[in-house]
């Protein structure tokens, strides 16, 4: 790590504005990240994909996707019927404090407080959604 951020110094140096490459770095590093922390944190419940067996619903594409809307997921009545969307926005408040966001959700509190930590995981997640939710700013 100390490495990549040394080399992208120098470049920074070298050429005076940052390169293309050091945002791709820096992208590629929040993912990766993200993946480590959705691990320790999601996956025990949450499949990244439709194709593994899941507790919660699988998580592929859930960015910009209504909430309680995987088909054949047995959700709790309260997110079936919220009727919200997955913006990132929620997605950090469910995050924070799923069941005070969300009373009478069948998912346990996880209360993931840090904004770094989110973001991570929301970088994850934006990872694994192929579908195109450019429409969606927060
Ligand atoms: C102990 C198991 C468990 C853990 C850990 C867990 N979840 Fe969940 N999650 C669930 C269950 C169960 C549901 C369904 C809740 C309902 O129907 O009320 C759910 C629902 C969700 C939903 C709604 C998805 C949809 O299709 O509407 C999101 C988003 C979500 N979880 C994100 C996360 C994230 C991100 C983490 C990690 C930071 C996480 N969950 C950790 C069990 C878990």
């Amino acid at each position: 790590m100390k490495h990549v951020i040394h080399a992208l110094g120098l470049a920074v140096l070298a050429t005076g504005t940052a390169p293309a490459m050091a945002e791709t770095t820096f992208d590629q590093i929040k993912v990766e990240a993200g993946e480590k922390l959705y691990d320790a944190e999601c996956r025990r419940c949450h499949a990244p994909d439709s194709e593994h067996d899941s507790y919660g619903p699988p998580l592929n594409n859930v960015i910009g996707r209504g909430a309680g809307t995987v088909e054949d997921y047995d959700y709790s009545v309260a997110l079936e019927a919220s009727g919200i969307v997955w913006t990132p926005a929620a997605l950090r408040a469910w995050m924070e404090d799923n069941d005070g966001f969300m009373p009478g959700t069948k998912m346990r509190h996880v209360g993931i407080e840090d904004r770094t930590v989110q973001d991570f995981i929301l970088a994850y997640l934006d990872s694994i959604t192929t579908q195109d939710n450019s429409a969606i700013s927060d």
